[in-house]
């Protein structure tokens, strides 16, 4: 089956698409990947949706904006993809949406928003679509995420040693083989957020790792960042940028005043490496598989190998997906799992009661997808 995945992460940067052969073999499930395809935001849906995330106020008729405009951003990019990645043959989308809300209260999460009306790329592509993974989660008591949780322990399993994914999007989160899966905390946000601030929003990041490569940590303000009460919470834990975001770095700031940009900056890529090498340590890893937009970053890639020396630090490009892309194959896995009837997370990452069928389907120019239901959940992943 010919899925197409599509993901916006915390960031807010871009629509990635990934398309996938999918096929269930047994209990194994096969991933030929077909390619992706990114479509950057543009810069004034960033600057509206900025302007209504939290600590923002927004209003229900914004929020209804918002799911319009992001929703049809989606479906450009779903029929872009099916035609340049399937040859117009895609059989099913899996969208994650833009998440806009994680509702966590000390380590308990009471709910999760993931907005793009799904019912645009429904008509625009004509094919069934897959969204909203991650509310059945959260009703079955668990985190709602790290939902890439499931495809990684599928992926990896049968690897030699304690493999770890991580993925640096603008938050950091890793999955260990036993099924221990967490945000560690921020990868990108704060970074993101520092680098906006300094250059008025004329730079989005810290381009190639430039500011934090001429800058230097300063040792009190990495001491007071990692004062986080999130660090020391128990996993699963779960966060966002209701947590991590540009006024809780000025907080931060304001006791420091007048540092310069680069130093905060490399001060920032510091805090994420050693936030992410005290996850990888405690899940005892023998080797980190990384993916995301952080894996773009040199200076964030050098701080991490040097707060885990001796241990292999590899992209997941090396095992056959893409870093930029891994996310949006992985929800396409997960759509695929749904319309299989097979579900899409393992309670152990999530923390939930019981393993669920994640997601809402929108009806496609034919109605559903018609698919036999699979008879066993697949116990590994092979990447073609
Ligand atoms: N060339 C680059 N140099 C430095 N950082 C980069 C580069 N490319 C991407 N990034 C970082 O990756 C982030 C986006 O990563 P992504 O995986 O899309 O995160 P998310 O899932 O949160 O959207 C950007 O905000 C930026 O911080
Ligand atoms: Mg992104």
């Amino acid at each position: 089956m010919r899925v197409i995945g599509l993901m916006s992460g915390t960031s807010y940067d871009a629509v990635d698409a990934a398309a996938a052969e999918l096929g269930l073999d047994g209990d194994t499930l096969t991933l030929r990947p077909l390619g992706h395809v990114a479509a950057p935001y543009d810069t004034r849906l960033r600057a509206a949706l900025t302007a209504a995330l939290p600590p923002a106020h927004t209003t229900l008729a914004e929020v209804c904006r918002l799911d319009t405009r992001i929703g049809r951003d989606f479906a450009a990019v779903a029929v872009r993809a099916n035609r340049a990645l399937c040859g117009g043959r895609a059989e099913l989308v899996a969208s994650h949406g833009q998440t806009v809300y994680h509702w966590a209260d000390r380590g308990t999460v009471h709910g999760t928003l993931q907005i793009g009306q799904p019912a645009w790329i429904a008509e625009a592509t004509g094919l069934p679509v897959v969204s909203d993974f991650r509310p059945r989660d959260v009703a079955a008591g668990g985190q709602g995420a790290p939902l890439v949780s499931l495809v990684d322990l599928l992926w990896l399993r049968g690897r030699p040693g304690t493999p770890v994914a991580l993925n640096l999007g603008g938050i950091a989160n890793l999955t260990a083989p036993d099924g221990t899966a967490f945000d560690t905390g921020p990868a990108c946000a704060l970074i993101d957020a520092a680098v906006r601030d300094h250059t008025g929003g004329r730079l989005p990041y810290d381009v190639d790792g430039a500011l934090a490569a001429r800058g230097t940590v300063h040792g009190p303000l990495l001491a007071r960042l990692l004062e986080e009460p999130y660090y020391a919470l128990p996993v699963p834990r779960t966060t966002g940028k209701e947590l991590f975001h540009g006024g809780y770095l000025r907080t931060a700031l304001s006791a420091f005043p007048g540092l310069p940009a680069q130093d905060v900056v490399a001060t920032l890529t510091r805090l994420t490496a050693r936030t992410v090498a005290d996850a990888v340590r405690s899940v005892r890893a023998t080797e980190v598989i990384a993916s995301g937009g952080g894996t773009r970053n040199p200076a964030l890639m050098r701080m991490l190998g040097e707060e885990l020396p001796g241990l292999p630090l590899r992209t997941s490009d090396a095992l056959g997906l893409p870093a930029a892309a891994k996310e949006a194959y992985a929800f396409a896995v997960l759509g695929f799992l749904t319309v299989h009837g097979l579900p899409g997370t393992d309670p152990a990452c999530t923390g939930a009661r019981h393993a669920s069928l994640l997601g809402s389907v929108t009806p496609g120019r034919d109605g559903l997808p018609q698919v036999p239901r699979a008879g066993r959940a697949p116990v590994r992943l092979v990447v073609e």
